[in-house]
């Protein structure tokens, strides 16, 4: 079902967390965070898996529609390999709809579109001797949105297809004939049933093919199937609103105010898609700072990078956006965390992601407004202690300097600036520390700001009651609102995390939510699904030697609204 969250509140520090909502310029203090501990967390491995890291590419629809061509397709790969993209890490070439024709031939399959001549198979050929992957798309419905065949009544004979073909990529979109609707094919379960049917059918065939769900917005049944999943209508190269002249399509800014809501299920093998780049679509209105604030945007929340312009006319702007290494490297990170605002002042933004590298943050400050303004990135509110640390410039390619507490620059207006932060993690947890009285290295919540020792309550920082659970009450814990993240730093000589989890007796018997325990990128523990009817249940997980500790919540099948539980007296026990 969809979820939509109300007043998303996000922050990436206690301090922050605490004051999240309230829009100050100066976060609160924090008390002395006491001597540095200068041991370093030990970086993640990348996990296994068809998506380690946000899949990168290029899709043929933003540039080209349906007048795509196989000559356009082949310049688009050979343009990859010339630019410099391919090096830098894009390897799908992927046709959108309008390759195939409407009807199919008498066995039932596909006939590519008389703009493919030599056909799929030997353009599959083509971009793999590049080095590149070849990606198609088709629909759940009978017909595509451009009116061709769609693979409803056909998905194992079209997967089985396109592993022959080598295919290696598939988008799957949502449209449906009147026909399709007047079956049923519109309802929410059949629309689950569709992608699940595709899922079966790409199991079903000897070659990997990365499953690309494109249901306009976020389904959580969408997680197990794909590998990423749209969570968005279409976007358009527009900043904003007042630039969309189509209605239902998305701009930078409505498709990046949304996508935070949904961090907490982002992460390796299953990634938030808020759709394809526009970074060099012009246009006559989309300029080039914000084809480069865009780019800032997608790398730091790890959304795919899929390029949607005509790479083989680039300006030498859009190369140098698209092939910003050090932007690429953060959206690539191996923690694969989601970037989420820490501050939110309307046009003006900071947002920061951690990084799998100890005391270091990605952080983009946005300035969606029409003047050029003056921004700040304080070091606490991007989950780093106060003190010294380091500043790089992502786009000037330029280190700073040192700076301390925090690093003021001038954003020009549509325009972002992209930093790496290098400073100082918060202090590891010594002996039991109660996680809310604990900073956060990373949070984010989907109603208010998560509460220190009390219940999740409203919107407002501060507004929840004490923490009850089947109608126990506890002085300690976490109250939260799902879909939520809460990530902590451990340190090696931590072993135990423990909890008494459920959903508020505020609630009622109403609520269902899952609690998850992850170490950086293994989930150690998830909960049986949990009501208001449930009493809290202790829980206990072996951290020992993990880095970092993420408390993840999501939803579970009646929709967000009464899921709001607690992690009450949740504790981590380590050596003094
Ligand atoms: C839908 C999708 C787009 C694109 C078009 C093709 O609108 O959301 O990304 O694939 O269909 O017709």
């Amino acid at each position: 079902m969809t979820k939509s969250v109300r007043a998303l509140c996000i922050s990436a520090s206690a301090a922050a967390l605490l004051a999240c909502g309230g829009g100050t310029d100066e976060p609160a203090p924090l008390p002395d965070p006491g001597p540095v501990e200068l041991d370093g967390d030990l970086p993640v491995p990348l996990v296994e898996g068809p998506a380690p890291t946000p899949p990168m590419g290029w899709n043929s629809w933003n540039a080209y529609h349906c007048d795509v061509t196989e000559d356009l397709v082949k310049a688009a790969a050979d343009a990859m390999v010339d630019s410099g993209m391919a090096e830098v890490g894009y390897e799908y070439v992927n046709i959108d709809d309008c390759w195939m024709q409407a009807e199919r031939d008498a066995d039932g399959q596909f006939q590519a579109d008389p703009q493919f001549p030599s056909g799929i198979a030997a353009l599959a050929d083509y971009v793999h001797e590049r080095g590149l992957k070849l990606g198609v798309y088709s629909d759940r419905g009978s017909e595509t949105c451009g009116h061709r065949a769609g693979s409803l009544g056909h998905e194992v004979q079209d997967a089985e297809t396109w592993a022959s073909w080598g295919v290696d990529y598939l988008k799957y979109d949502n449209c449906l004939t009147p026909e399709d609707e007047a079956a049923g094919e519109g309802t929410d379960e059949a629309r689950e049933a569709g992608y699940q049917r595709m899922r079966d059918a790409l199991d079903s065939v000897d070659r990997p093919i990365t499953f690309s769900i494109c249901a306009w917005s976020f389904f959580e049944w969408g997680i197990p199937m794909g590998q990423l999943w749209r969570t968005t209508t279409d976007i358009t190269a527009a900043w904003d609103t007042a630039n969309i002249d189509m209605p239902n399509q998305g701009s930078i800014m409505t498709i990046a105010r949304s996508t935070p809501a949904l961090a907490p299920y982002n992460g390796p093998n299953g990634w938030n898609d808020p759709d394809m780049l526009e970074v060099g679509n012009l246009f006559g209105k989309f300029k080039d700072t914000e084809s480069r604030a865009h780019f800032s945007l997608w790398a730091i929340m790890s959304a795919p990078l899929i390029a949607g312009t005509n790479l083989t006319e680039m300006t030498d702007l859009t190369r140098e956006v698209l092939t910003n290494e050090e932007a690429i490297l953060v959206n690539q990170d191996a923690l694969g965390i989601q970037g989420v605002p820490v501050r939110d002042e309307g046009d003006l933004m900071v947002w920061a992601k951690p990084l799998n590298e100890s005391g270091a943050r990605a952080v983009v400050l946005l300035n969606a407004g029409t003047t050029a303004r003056s921004m700040t990135a304080h070091f606490t509110e991007v989950g780093l202690r106060r003190g010294d640390a380091t500043v790089r410039d992502l786009w000037k390619h330029e280190d700073l300097g040192s700076f301390r507490d925090r690093y003021t620059v001038t954003v020009g207006p549509h325009d972002a600036v992209m930093l790496k932060i290098s400073g100082s993690e918060p202090n590891r947890p010594h002996g039991t520390v109660f996680l809310g009285d604990h900073p956060t290295i990373y949070a984010v919540n989907a109603l208010g700001p998560a509460e220190p020792n009390r219940s999740n309550g409203g919107e407002e920082p501060d507004d929840g009651g004490p923490i009850t659970i089947g109608g126990q009450t506890f002085d300690k814990g976490l109250g939260i609102a799902a879909p939520s993240a809460h990530i902590y730093r451990l340190g090696p000589d931590c072993t135990t995390f423990r909890a008494a989890i459920g959903v508020d007796d505020d609630q009622a018997d109403a609520g269902t939510m899952v609690f998850e325990v992850w170490a950086d990128n293994d989930r150690l523990f998830q909960s049986d699904v949990k009501t208001g009817a449930d009493d809290a249940e202790e829980i206990e997980v072996d951290v020992t030697g993990r880095s970092r500790i993420k408390l993840r919540v999501v939803n579970a099948g009646d929709g967000s609204a009464r899921d709001r539980g607690a992690w009450a007296d949740a504790r981590v026990e380590c050596a003094e």
